[in-house]
């Protein structure tokens, strides 16, 4: 996507080869590129939210392992790199994904060809997140062109956190199909939820939403099933963080709850998801998915900037409080009135997986 004109990914090799990414916690107030030059920043960048979002968590992952290659290609360190890569965050299946995709690719291959494969590869896995993420957006539209022709006037669209093209190579996941609309002329409106404690709403979508032109309203995460309620919401689509052959969709914490209430309402509650965040080994998301818990300071603590300009954390409860942060919560497939893919929209369940990824279901069995 652009900023101020100029097309950027979230994850790139720039002009001398090096990798670099675009340091998401600095947004929406500063805009910051960094270089990650060995396996340990590709680890802590993960694992300090430089880069989240499912699809740009494997990217980065695959770059990882790149950098720790090209350092030493032997079997040792590619076992190494990738256990380190995996224990950055828990929740994303698209890390375990582009992991297993790397080292099955890398291992058979003589060392002395590793390094040079393992940046072909990561490549790769970033073009094909991009042809994915825009062929989620192609399906998504027809959805919200749907809905245009049958009321003729503006789309409401809910969105909970960032699952725009920050949260993946580019496009994005539940954004791809709202800049398709936007770009097609389709009058769309989004509503973003703020998303705490990391305001990934705030900080991340409207930025994205100011950059492309798109319409919108940030919401505190609270106020969405009023406004479904009043006829305000036609459709939510939101991310996936991880998503079972059965259905049940892991997401940002706090998206149960919303879709609970476009349950409640008739509010269709879509989830936008690339195949590799298909979890095939597991069938139901409250056993099978590990949430991860962040620590208490996200929660009792906040960032903004000043009227000033000067960017500070404050903190929020009294001295003492404790805090808990369960950062993903997951909803079962029954309140999820369906999956955008890169293959087409489906029933979340099982058969709707398999009907659209049939080479799965040996794993699915
Ligand atoms: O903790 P984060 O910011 O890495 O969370 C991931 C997400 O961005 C969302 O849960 C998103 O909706 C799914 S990733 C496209």
């Amino acid at each position: 996507m652009k900023i101020d004109g100029q097309p950027y990914r979230s994850i790139w090799l720039d002009e001398d080869g090096q990798v670099s990414i675009i340091d998401q916690t600095r947004l929406p107030h500063e805009f910051v590129i960094r270089r990650l030059e060995a396996l340990d920043d590709a680890a802590r960048a993960i694992a300090e939210m430089w880069v989240r979002g499912a699809p740009l968590i494997g990217a980065t992952a695959a770059w990882g392992l790149w950098l720790a290659l090209r350092q030493d290609a032997s079997d040792e360190t590619l076992r190494k790199a990738a256990e380190t890569l995996l224990a950055t965050r828990p929740t994303a299946v698209n890390l375990r994904w582009a992991i297993d995709d790397m080292q099955g690719h890398l291992m058979p291959l003589p060392t002395a060809e590793r390094a040079n494969a393992a940046r072909e590869r990561a490549q790769a896995i970033c073009d094909a997140d991009v042809e994915t993420n825009s062929r989620i957006g192609d399906h998504g539209v027809e959805l919200i062109e749907a809905l245009y022709r049958r009321h003729g006037r503006r789309i409401n669209i809910l969105t909970h956190c960032n699952a725009g093209w920050l949260a993946t190579v580019d496009w994005g996941t539940a954004l791809a199909p709202i800049y398709k609309a936007y770009d097609a002329g389709i009058p769309v409106h989004v509503w973003v939820d703020e998303t705490r404690p990391r305001n990934q709403g705030t900080s991340l979508t409207a930025w994205e939403l100011v950059s492309h032109g798109v319409p919108h309203h940030v919401i505190v995460d609270n106020a969405g099933g009023h406004l479904m309620q009043h006829g305000e919401v036609d459709l939510c689509i939101v991310g996936s963080d991880r998503t079972t052959r059965s259905g049940d969709v892991c997401n940002k914490i706090g998206t149960y709850l919303k879709a609970l209430a476009a349950s409640d309402n008739g509010v269709p509650f879509y989830v936008a998801l690339p195949g590799s965040t298909i979890d095939w080994r597991s069938d139901d998301g409250l056993r099978d998915i590990p949430i991860e818990e962040r620590g208490a300071s996200e929660v009792t603590h906040i960032t903004g900037k000043t009227s000033g300009g000067i960017i500070q954390t404050v903190q929020l409860p009294p001295d003492g409080s404790p805090a808990r942060n369960p950062a993903f919560d997951v909803t079962p497939a029954r309140l999820v009135s369906g999956l955008i893919t890169e293959r087409g929209v489906c029933e979340a369940s099982a058969a709707g997986l398999a009907a659209l990824y049939p080479e799965q279901s040996g794993d699915a069995g």
